[in-house]
């Protein structure tokens, strides 16, 4: 098996190619499926010749044959069993569950990095005859940094899966004095951390080791973090435990001098950064603002609203439609409670067929998770090229006939111009410069962001009230019999 050693690099090599080439794919939704084989075939051969190194722990002094057997056993149930469980996950898990999806996986890899991370402070740490007989070293302080910020992401990331399952409260949950709490966890996290380090026999009387408590400080904080936020901003924090991970994994990578975690991870750290950094500017806020304030815990008071809702019904709505030489339709997140894509598409089709020009105004943060929108309207058959960026459509509106809002509130909120309101500051779609305007939605419920939005009290502006399957089935109906 020598051969495997001269193999090991290249095949690194090959596989951190295939994870730029498919970040590259991804970018684009016509590419992405491609992308997401490219990368998996890398991760494939990454896993392969990582499970074929003969000696794992390759300073161990360890005959390869026998660490070659116990090794292949082992990491055969952990492959199958994971790969098991991901695959089935994976087949059964809905479009709007998705999120969730996201959060768990990001926090095994990020708890992996933590374990890596932990196995190599032992080996180092504890005196040789434990652990399989594994001689004691020089500590890796990157081992301290890679699993701090592992299990930060780990607990952290089980946190946000746990608020999107629905599993806990999705409100930001409080208390007076948090921040500073929270940051008196970390700090005595890094300080069990640095004792361990210093002399991990130092009071060695004491029934846990500074290892231990370092681990535990490290989890709570990620549970810490993660508490404040409240369910909508969770996209953001998992993109943002995402790119931690990475950069776990990174360290792990330099720790273990393993060049496919150091370019995964690095990779990794810097796609989920500059995702999270887009997120937040495109609600314009900080990340800061995301993590701390507990957005979501106030609404906007002494606003006053003038006009009234107007309400309406299908068989106008199917009028207005038919006769409309053009049609801009703004899907938020209740077009993907409601899931409604698919009314959404025969609509289309039909408007079509009628000659009418539709579009869809897709907002960078509709819905509740990065490119929400576009992947329900691709999971529909909508194609691509009839989905426009806020900045390509806004100036289309003017020359609108009808704008139709599928259950989307913040993102074509006026408000957005008020100084003052949680949205100022963030672009919106300015569906309000249409002739008409058709909002649907069920009730008077409010956006993400809690506030009023006086679009719907507009003269111009009319309310299709209903879950937005139901309206757009009774809409397809009326426009069925035009
Ligand atoms: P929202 O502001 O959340 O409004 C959704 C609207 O859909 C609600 O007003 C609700 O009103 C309506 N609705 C809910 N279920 C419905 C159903 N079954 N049928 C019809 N309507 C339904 O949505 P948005 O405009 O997409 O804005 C997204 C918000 O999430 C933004 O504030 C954004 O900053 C935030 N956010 C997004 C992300 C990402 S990455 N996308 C990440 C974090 C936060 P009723 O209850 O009256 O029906």
């Amino acid at each position: 098996m020598e051969w495997i050693y001269d193999i090991i690099e290249p095949v690194y090599f090959v596989a951190a190619i295939l994870f730029v080439l498919a970040l590259r794919a991804m970018s684009d939704p016509a590419t992405a499926r491609r992308g997401i084989v490219w990368a998996g075939i890398g991760m494939f051969f990454a896993v392969a010749v990582t499970v074929l190194i003969p000696a794992t722990f390759y300073d161990g002094g360890i005959t390869p044959t026998s660490t070659l057997e116990v090794n292949f056993v082992l990491m055969g149930i952990a492959v199958a069993i994971g790969g098991a469980m991901a695959y089935y996950a994976a087949i059964k898990v809905k479009m709007t569950n998705m999120p969730q999806m996201v959060a768990i996986y990001n926090g095994m890899g990020g708890g992996a990095a933590a374990a890596i991370a932990a196995v190599d402070l032992m080996r180092n740490g504890l005196p040789s005859g434990l652990l399989g007989g594994l001689p004691s070293g020089a500590y890796s302080p990157l081992d301290l940094v890679g699993g701090m910020i592992g299990s930060v992401s780990f607990a952290g990331s089980l946190i946000a899966f746990l608020k999107l399952q629905g599993w806990m409260t999705q409100k930001p949950v409080t208390f007076p004095g948090q921040n500073i709490v929270n940051s008196l966890v970390l700090i005595l996290a890094a300080v069990f951390g640095v004792l361990f380090v210093y002399d991990p026999a130092l009071f060695a009387g004491i029934p846990i080791s500074f290892l231990a408590l370092f681990f535990l400080f490290g989890l709570l904080y990620g549970i810490m973090m993660a508490l404040p936020i409240g369910g909508a901003d969770m996209p953001v924090v998992i993109s943002l435990f995402n790119a931690l991970t990475g950069i776990a994994v990174g360290i792990d990578g330099f720790a273990l001098t393993n060049f496919a975690m150091i370019i995964a991870g690095v990779i990794v750290g810097a796609a989920g950064s500059l995702l999270t950094y887009l997120m937040a500017k495109a609600m314009n806020r900080s990340i800061s603002n995301v993590l701390f304030s507990a957005f979501g815990s106030k609404e906007e008071t002494g606003v006053e609203i003038k006009g009234s809702l107007k309400p309406t019904d299908p068989d106008d709505v199917a009028m207005q439609l038919a006769y409309a030489s053009k049609v801009i339709i703004a899907p938020g997140y209740g077009m993907a409670v409601a899931q409604a894509q698919g009314k959404v598409k025969e609509m289309c089709d039909i408007l079509e067929q009628k000659g009418v020009t539709v579009k869809f105004a897709i907002h960078p943060v509709a819905g509740r998770m990065p490119g929400h929108m576009n992947v329900l309207l691709a999971e529909a058959g909508v194609s691509y090229d009839k989905l426009f960026d806020i900045d390509e459509i806004n100036p289309e509106f003017a020359t609108t006939d009808v704008a139709m809002v599928i259950g989307a509130n913040d993102t074509v909120n006026p408000a957005a111009h008020r100084q003052g309101s949680p949205l100022f500051g963030m672009p919106v779609l300015e569906v309000e410069q249409a002739k008409a305007v058709v909002v649907l939605k069920r009730g008077q419920g409010k956006g993400f962001a809690g506030i009023e939005n006086d679009l719907f009290y507009r003269d111009n502006c009319k309310m299709l009230y209903g879950d937005a399957t139901d309206s757009l089935a009774k809409v397809v109906q009326a426009l069925k019999k035009l």
